[in-house]
């Protein structure tokens, strides 16, 4: 079966030391962790990060990728750029790309798309307003984004990984409580169960305010595959007891 996943997505934090001794301190905790581990980390930061975690139980991810191969597109990252840097995941459709940079749910299915042509994984990301929310459309929202994905790559939707990250819940403190993620995780399941035979294979995480208090009670949620963590992937005694609690 899938096995936890967690990924921390560093966001726009970090520096050359800030990474150094993070990625220092996480390394040396890792003899108990059992999960799978990975961080997402700034592009500028993947040749450090692709030399220190070398070797390690540590995964390397990207945050976003470019839509094309290559070419006229300043300032845009392609995939085969990143499978340079032995990039194993790559976060697609983070809210805060939808929002700040007016990614569609098109976009984000070619960004999918890209990364799975290079062999990386697509941490696609789904989640609803508060707004959409509080209007009863949660279902709907999530299951729109997430069908433009499964529309573009067909049988390769296996090989994508999901992260159900409340739009609410993001950097807010506001956590969905473990029934709602489970919810939303079991109607993506079957949105997936609909268009292959091998759902089963696709680790569906969430993301919005987990930490190391609420980590256990979601991850005990049987469609709750691991965790997509931000602000407490930063720090890194509370993320490796998040990886610790995935390793139970
Ligand atoms: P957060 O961020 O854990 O700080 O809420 C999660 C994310 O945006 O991926």
């Amino acid at each position: 079966m899938r096995g936890k996943l967690m990924v921390g997505n560093w966001k726009m934090n970090g520096s050359l030391a800030a990474n150094a001794s993070l990625v220092t301190d996480l390394l040396a905790g890792m003899a108990d962790v059992k999960c799978r581990a990975a961080v997402c980390v700034p592009s500028v930061y993947l040749a450090q990060m692709h030399s220190l975690l070398a070797g390690s139980s540590i995964d390397l991810g990207a945050q976003d990728v470019s839509v094309y191969a290559s070419g006229a597109y300043t300032g845009e990252v392609s995939a085969d750029m990143l499978r340079d840097f032995a990039v194993r995941y790559c976060i697609v459709g983070h809210s805060e790309r939808r929002q700040y940079h007016g990614e569609s749910d098109v976009t984000v299915a070619s960004k999918a798309q890209r990364a799975l042509a290079a062999g990386i994984t697509p941490i696609v990301c789904v989640g609803e307003s508060l707004a959409e929310r509080d209007a009863g459309q949660t279902e709907a929202v999530v299951k729109r984004q997430l069908a433009a994905v499964i529309h573009a790559n067909g049988h390769c939707i296996s090989e994508i990984v999901v992260a159900y990250e409340p739009v609410w819940a993001i950097g807010s403190g506001l956590t969905a409580t473990p029934e709602q993620a489970q919810h939303v995780h079991a109607v993506l399941r079957a949105q997936l169960q609909a268009a292959t035979a091998h759902a089963d294979r696709v680790s569906i995480l969430y993301g919005g305010s987990m930490n190391a208090a609420n980590a256990a009670e979601l991850l005990a949620q049987p469609d709750v595959d691991g965790g997509l963590i931000g602000g407490a992937a930063l720090k890194a005694p509370d993320f490796l007891s998040m990886l610790k609690t995935a390793s139970r």
